[in-house]
């Protein structure tokens, strides 16, 4: 945890800038998977951890915005529960520790949120036990997440303080390292899983969580491709898109696209290089005031710019990325906040999140999935992960279409047909005059993943 006094004047802040009512943050509960008493992981709600630390299941907090002073809302453990899953800290520990000034127990929740008419501020539900358990306290009384709540959160938690970005860069040391050892064990004839496994096994090893599930895979053309089940062969590219968690559940996000044999064919070093390039001309653009769509649309035209010299595409490139024709082979946008979530915040609203009012999300395929588009601002941090990808079904779908056919040369695709896809993903904060990569160097050059794999 972080020191008390950073909880305490986070809340503070939260409490004198929405200036009315009280605010409810709920923690998470444990969540079954086949049956009652067998859980999924625990994973606390992101909001909560934010503005208290506690990483136990069952807790929910009050903060009083008049008074600036907040309750915490748990029980201690019964007998019977540490028969079962032993003992753990009390709840009035807890709320020292966090600097929350007062405890009750968790059935006095409801009538002190309901005692008085102030209004009640909550932020957005992600989880069915969630929406039952508020609905039961507020005793069936269907109110709305509140909107003021959720703008000043999201203000709060987008500028990452020193402190945060060392959890951040911590978590990346460990994914380096998962990194590494998926470079260095993949081979042909190798499972996907095998590799997938150790990833996972090399973060719980070192005391460290998943910030979510492992995509490894040989079919990077399938972007969250939870999958597998392959059996890599030599020629194939194979695409890690995996991160640890710090200890206090700050996200690391990293793709590395490296192949199978530990030697990039010359067709797969120059589609590598163009989303190398693309990455270097996004990170260009990172700086306070230039707009994170700017940077995708920029990154967008290197792409097209290297596919034209390939013979994949032609015409102008401007116009290309106009018409959104470099979206059959980057379908995604270029990348998205990072924080407590490694889409942080996203469960908030994505357009709150990544978009205002100068910055509307657009509905052309491809730009429409940039989840953050706005201006920058120093203390922000950011994926910067650029891809470019041959997917057949959509290749397909287009070509019988024939769009954008005054910019793609559907007839040079054919040779792409396995080719799969090729991602690199990086982390970053944004500076007073620039960004700086987060976390140690992972091999990201040609060069660099033939040295790690040689
Ligand atoms: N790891 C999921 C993503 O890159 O957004
Ligand atoms: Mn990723
Ligand atoms: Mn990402």
């Amino acid at each position: 945890m972080f020191s008390s006094k950073t909880y305490n004047d986070r809340r503070e802040v939260l409490a004198k800038n929405l200036n009315n009512g009280k605010i409810l943050l709920m923690g998470n509960s444990q969540v079954p998977m086949n049956y009652p008493s067998n859980w999924l992981r625990f994973r606390q709600d992101s909001n909560f951890l934010y503005y208290c630390g506690l990483d136990y299941p069952d807790l929910n907090l009050v903060i009083d915005t008049s008074s600036g002073e907040s309750t915490l809302f748990g029980n201690d453990l019964t007998i019977q529960d540490i028969v079962w899953e032993g003992e753990r800290t009390s709840i009035a520990n807890m709320a020292e520790v966090s600097g929350i000034q007062s405890v009750l127990p968790s059935n006095q929740l409801s009538s002190f949120l309901l005692g008085s008419n102030e209004t009640i501020h909550y932020l957005p539900l992600y989880r069915q036990d969630q929406q039952v358990f508020l609905e039961s306290i507020l005793n069936n009384n269907k109110i709305e997440s509140s909107k003021s709540l959720i703008i000043n959160v999201i203000s709060q938690r987008s500028i990452k303080t020193e402190d945060e970005l060392s959890e951040i860069e911590s978590a990346i040391e460990v994914t380096m390292d998962m990194h590494k050892l998926a470079m260095r064990q993949t081979s042909d004839g190798i499972l996907e899983q095998t590799i997938a496994g150790k990833i996972e096994g090399y973060a719980l090893q070192n005391g460290r969580e998943l910030a979510y599930p492992v995509i490894f895979t040989t079919r990077g053309e399938i972007l969250h491709n939870h999958n597998h089940n392959n059996i890599m062969c030599s020629g194939q590219l194979a695409l890690n898109d995996s991160g640890a968690e710090s200890p206090m559940h700050y996200a690391s996000d990293i793709t590395r696209t490296f192949p199978v044999s530990g030697r990039f064919t010359d067709l797969q070093k120059e589609i590598y290089n163009i989303v190398y390039n693309m990455q270097e001309a996004a990170f260009d653009y990172c700086k306070p005031g230039n707009s994170y769509r700017q940077a995708h649309l920029t990154a967008s035209k290197i792409a097209v710019e290297g596919l034209i010299n390939m013979g994949i595409m032609k015409g102008n490139a401007d116009d290309a990325v106009k018409e959104g024709a470099h979206a059959l082979f980057f379908p995604h946008g270029l990348g998205h906040m990072l924080g407590l979530d490694v889409h942080d915040m996203e469960g908030l609203g994505e357009d709150l999140v990544g978009y205002n009012e100068e910055s509307n999300r657009s509905n052309q395929f491809g730009l429409a999935y940039l989840r953050l588009a706005k201006e920058l601002v120093e203390g922000f941090v950011l994926t910067v992960e650029p891809g470019i990808y041959f997917i057949p079904h959509l290749i397909n779908q287009w070509k019988a279409e024939n769009k954008s056919s005054a910019f793609i040369n559907y007839d040079s695709l054919n040779k792409f047909v396995d080719f799969g896809g090729i991602r690199i993903e990086d982390n970053v904060v944004i500076t007073s005059d620039g960004y700086r990569i987060l976390g140690p160097h992972i091999p990201r050059t040609i060069n660099e993943i033939e040295d790690v794999m040689a």
